[in-house]
């Protein structure tokens, strides 16, 4: 694969002119969906780099990342005369940047795409690491290729339109990578507590005029730590496991809402997380104080999705079906200490049970 250059812009205009530059081609594209497309596109589209870029909308959200949308990209990027070397610029969130860093690498066998993540999520995960895809046959993310983009330009200035929601949804992601990165990383996050600072749910989605500079550096760490996973192990043999701390059960927790009312990605992680550290501690000697203010934290800004006891043989079903299991266990990776991972645990039903259990009560 490709190398992936992550830029934490300060200077977007130059940033995006010189990843632009840096890739030679005939003719520019530029993929939005219909959100990006109004409060996104804005911020670039006057830039000299941009003349000439031509544009392509998909539907937003991921009900839209879907081979119909896929196969609208195909057609426009057809119709507009792009070549095989022709560049696409993706901007918008980790549906954008999925479909269309799958749809550039499939069109006459690949052009080279540029990522500007303008979600949390898609800042500190999903336009890093090369997993391009759509969803397809009701799965999740079932068709795709790893490959990855020639650049990642990350710049808060996106987050100011965002709601409160899907900043928190990012944020756990955060979470996440600070729990597998060093007890300093995860000390910040749950110190500096943007969770306050972020705005209140923005009912008539109007932007909300907030203080984003202040995440640049957390963001840049954050997706520090991802990019250093997946160099090691681009393909998910080993170490990049590590990633999917707290989504065994998060999965499970996001299907078991998709019956009853959706939740974003991100909060169903942070319960994922909440149960996970259960298990961490009772099984590999994770500290207790840690997972205590750990969990406090989650509590405190995401809530918690109700469930009864009646619900367990549903929600490890769905754990028996994770992509990532083998055989009929249900992997897991777990934490002996903060930063510290061990890949490939398993956990009974009874285990998994208990931390359900500790989850309801805490
Ligand atoms: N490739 C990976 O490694 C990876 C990792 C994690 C998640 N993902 C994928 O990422 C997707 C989720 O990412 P997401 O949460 O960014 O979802 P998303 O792209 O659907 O964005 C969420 C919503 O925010 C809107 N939005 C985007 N930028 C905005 C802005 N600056 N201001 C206001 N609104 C904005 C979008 O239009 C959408 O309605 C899923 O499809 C998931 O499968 C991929
Ligand atoms: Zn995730």
């Amino acid at each position: 694969m490709e190398p992936q250059k992550v830029i934490i812009s300060q200077q977007l205009e130059a940033s995006l002119a010189a990843a632009i530059a840096d890739c030679q081609h005939d003719r520019l594209f530029v993929l939005t969906d219909e959100t990006t497309h109004e409060c996104c596109l804005p911020l670039i589209s006057h830039y000299a780099c941009m003349q000439g870029a031509q544009e392509i909308i998909i539907g937003a959200t991921d009900s839209h990342k879907t081979l119909q949308s896929l196969s609208h990209v195909w057609s426009e990027l057809q119709r507009m005369g792009a070549t095989r070397h022709s560049l696409m610029v993706n901007l918008g969130g980790g549906m954008v940047t999925d479909l269309g860093g799958f749809a550039a690498s499939t069109f006459k066998r690949g052009i080279p795409y540029i990522n500007i993540p303008t979600t949390l999520l898609s800042m500190v995960d999903a336009s890093v690491g090369g997993k391009t895809g759509i969803n397809f046959g009701g799965l999740k993310n079932e068709i795709g290729v790893f490959n990855n983009a020639r650049c990642v330009i990350l710049d808060t200035q996106f987050l100011r339109t965002m709601d409160r929601e899907n900043l928190l949804s990012g944020y756990a992601e955060m979470l996440k990578h600070g729990l597998i990165d060093c007890e300093e990383h995860w000390a910040q996050l749950l110190r500096e507590n943007h969770g306050d600072r972020l705005p209140d749910s923005d009912k008539n989605h109007e932007p909300v005029p907030m203080i984003l500079s202040d995440l640049s550096p957390l963001v840049a760490k954050s997706v520090a730590v991802k990019q250093r996973i997946v160099t090691e192990d681009p393909t998910e043999r080993g170490i990049r496991k590590a990633l999917n701390l707290g989504h065994t059960i998060g999965h499970a927790f996001e299907s078991l809402a998709l019956e009853r009312t959706p939740v974003l990605h991100g909060y169903a992680v942070a319960w994922g997380l909440i149960t996970e550290l259960y298990l961490c501690c009772v099984k590999i000697g994770f500290p207790q104080d840690k997972m205590r203010q750990t969990v406090n934290f989650i509590k405190e800004h995401y809530g918690k999705m109700t469930i009864t006891c009646d619900d367990y043989p549903h929600l490890i079903e769905f754990m028996h079906h994770d992509k990532k299991n083998t055989g009929n266990s249900i992997n897991f990776t777990l934490l002996s200490a903060i930063g510290n991972i061990c890949i490939n645990q398993t956990a009974t039903e009874e285990e998994i049970k208990e931390a359900l259990d500790f989850y309801r009560e805490c």
